[in-house]
């Protein structure tokens, strides 16, 4: 008999990420989270990975031009329309993953009680002690707080990955 891969199938999950404009953070986040999933060969355990935002202040945006400049830097090619966070979503993914507390305070306001998804920090899945857990707002900055979300983005992408991997996720 054949054993199908432990998460496969039906048990396949859903991720989306949160960040405030949907144009800096969480866009890079499910570009990243993509890129190593298909790294890690990990494709059979994710059915979506979609980001959004807590306003709509740039929905119908695409993704600010420093975070493509980041991306294409780094190898990972993204592609998003930035929207609003809907209730729908609280539904539709197993895990929404909040870039810093206010969005993550501002998710866990929204959620309707009893909806399915399980709302993070992404830095949870921070193994680095010399890493910040919290990836700030880098919208007001320079270049180097894109490059520095994307160091965080690509380590938690890993760990959670790995954890989702072994059932610990
Ligand atoms: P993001 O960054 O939340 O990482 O997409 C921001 C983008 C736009 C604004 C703030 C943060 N804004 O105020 O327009």
């Amino acid at each position: 008999m054949t054993r199908e891969p432990s998460n496969s199938g039906d048990n396949k999950i859903s991720v989306a990420f949160c960040c405030l404009g949907n144009i800096c953070r969480s866009p890079m986040a499910e570009a990243v989270l993509r890129h190593a999933t298909s790294e890690m060969k990990l494709s059979h355990l994710i059915n979506e990975i979609d980001s959004f935002g807590t306003s709509g202040f740039h929905s119908g945006d695409g993704p600010d031009r420093r975070t493509v400049q980041t991306c294409r830097a780094n190898g990972v090619p993204v592609n998003h329309v930035s929207r609003q966070v809907r209730l729908s979503d609280f539904e539709r993914f197993d895990y929404i993953f909040a870039m810093d507390r206010e969005n993550l305070e501002d998710l866990k306001y929204m959620q309707p009680r009893g909806s399915k998804s399980k709302i993070m920090l992404f830095g949870a899945y921070c193994e680095d002690a010399r890493m910040d857990k919290i990836i700030s707002d880098p919208y007001y900055g320079g270049p180097d707080g894109f490059q520095s979300s994307f160091r965080q983005l690509d380590h938690f992408s890993r760990t959670f990955l790995k954890k989702l991997a072994t059932g610990t996720a």
